[in-house]
């Protein structure tokens, strides 16, 4: 059999639809932290709800390998729309995740760096983690032609198949509640959308060697409005991005099953 997938999700609206998926193992408690096993079409789980944040998630992200035996890492949630092709529900699967948050304040504004390196200048600029190509191509063609499930009718937005995308995503310890910031992240990066938790999740996997995806729909769009939409739609949109765990679970198991070695 694999190794289990370590299942991360940040809220309770977001954690809630994999309850289906726990089978009665005992509940395994480290850290403030309740570690539930799980199966899903034969593929054991780890499923945690690890709070918001990136060094929760780096904790959780660290356990789920090292004490949990993970050998790959999903996270699951919702996410700030940045792009303005995007609608609320529409998901994004990160093919790069980004820290936008770690960087140096200089005289005209911020640097963003790769999270570890000294920001300074002289060090490169080029920053985030990005899936292998084999891994992007094996999600474009699992997901071809899945449909992602509509908002209930009583929410108030245009009813509308939600699309899925694939492209960057950005992580930060900041909830993106304004225009002016949502405009500047996309100009400067390009990404689709803007959470909490996923970069730093990456980051662990990274380190420790195994294979991770972050999958997100969106509760808002990051503008002056986003704290009301995240209130009204994160709950709806979270089961669209639980949906897609179930398609894409055998991919980050095929890659697990690969056994890389660890990159540093
Ligand atoms: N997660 C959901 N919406 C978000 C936002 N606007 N900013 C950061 N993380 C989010």
């Amino acid at each position: 059999m694999s190794r289990p997938v370590g299942l991360i999700s940040a809220l309770p609206a977001e954690f809630s639809y994999f309850e289906d998926f726990v089978d009665s193992s005992p509940v395994v408690r480290e850290a403030g932290w309740e570690f539930r096993n799980g199966v899903l079409e034969d593929i054991p789980l780890v499923i945690v709800e690890a709070g918001m944040g990136k060094v929760q998630t780096a904790v959780v992200a660290t356990l789920l390998i090292q004490q949990f035996g993970c050998g790959g890492l999903i996270f699951s949630g919702v996410a700030g729309g940045l792009s303005p092709d995007l609608a609320i529900g529409d998901a994004v699967v990160a093919t790069r995740v980004i820290q936008h948050d770690y960087g140096a304040l200089v005289a005209d504004g911020f640097v963003r760096y790769h999270p570890g390196v000294l920001p300074v200048p002289g060090i490169p600029t080029d920053h985030g983690y990005a899936l292998d190509a084999d891994v992007v191509d094996t999600l474009k063609s699992t997901l071809h032609g899945f449909r992602l499930p509509r908002l209930p009718g009583h929410l108030p937005i245009e009813d509308r198949q939600p699309t899925v995308n694939f492209g960057t995503i950005l992580t930060g310890d900041q909830f993106v509640n304004s225009e002016e910031a949502r405009n500047r992240l996309f100009g400067e990066t390009g990404a689709l959308a803007v959470e909490m938790e996923g970069g730093a999740m990456a980051q662990v996997a990274e380190r420790l060697g195994v294979p991770w995806l972050v999958l997100r729909t969106l509760s808002d769009l990051a503008g002056v409005d986003s704290h009301i939409d995240f209130n009204v739609f994160t709950s709806a949109v979270a089961s669209g991005a639980a949906a897609l765990v179930r398609e894409v679970l055998p991919v980050i198991v095929a890659k697990s099953d690969e056994g890389e070695p660890a990159k540093q």
